[in-house]
């Protein structure tokens, strides 16, 4: 693997770079978790539904590295990459997403570096999802490293859509026949119009009396 280079101290850097990242990967997902039980102890409501998170093969970032120009270095994967360390937020609702959104941003120990809002401003797909590069500070033995994690965040609906676009998109290696992505565009717009109906569900039930059985 072109990645794998011996730092002169007999420590593989690729190694201890992956390490770097699995640790971010882990503050962040734990740093998610208590602000969701914070949210159920004040709010008696959790906004995640569930939290995905993986790290990028080796064979992932050498294609990125590649497709965008670069030399598959060390340096330029840590400078380059930004979505070696993904994490993936499953909300119930889309305000779920912007209530989470603004507490990663007011975390005293998270430091945003960028956001794209998809949800405000969707893909020509149909495309939808909240994302945003991070660095969270990861402590080792000699020094602390800010690194860098990719977080999305969406609803299960956006992210029924996203996972099937996903699939079709590989299968067809990008040349989408334009029936299908006809379809996919009206099957996004059926997304939103299920998760506004389903927002607006949820807030008319939380105005609601359970009534006397
Ligand atoms: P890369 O696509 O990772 O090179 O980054 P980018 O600079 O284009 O950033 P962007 O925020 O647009 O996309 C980041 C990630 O979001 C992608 O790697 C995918 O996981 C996801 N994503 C973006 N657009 C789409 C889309 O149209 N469909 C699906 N299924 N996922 C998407
Ligand atoms: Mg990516």
């Amino acid at each position: 693997m072109d990645l794998k280079i011996d730092n002169g101290n007999g420590v593989d850097s690729w190694k201890e770079v992956m390490l770097i990242y699995t640790s971010a990967l882990k503050q962040i997902e734990t740093k998610l978790e208590i602000l969701n039980d914070e949210f159920q102890h004040v709010h008696q409501y959790n906004p995640i539904e569930h939290i995905k998170s993986r790290v990028k093969t080796s064979e992932s970032i050498v294609k990125k590295l590649k497709k965008n120009g670069y030399e598959s270095t060390i340096e330029n994967m840590v400078e380059h990459v930004n979505d070696i360390a993904g994490i993936r937020v499953i909300c119930s609702f889309t305000s779920d997403i912007f209530r989470l959104a603004d507490m990663i941003e007011n975390h005293k120990d998270i430091r945003v570096i960028s956001v794209k809002d998809y949800i405000t401003y969707p893909k020509a797909s149909g495309y939808k999802s909240y994302h945003m590069i991070v660095t969270v500070p990861v402590y080792l033995s000699d020094r602390i490293v800010d690194t860098k994690v990719e977080i999305q965040i969406r609803t299960v609906a956006m992210d029924f859509w996203a996972s099937l676009e996903h699939k079709i998109h590989y299968k067809f290696e990008g040349n989408v026949p334009e029936r299908i992505k006809n379809e996919l565009i009206e099957c996004a717009n059926m997304v939103s119009d299920l998760d506004a109906r389903m927002r607006t569900l949820n807030e008319e039930i939380k105005t609601l009396a359970i009534p006397e059985q």
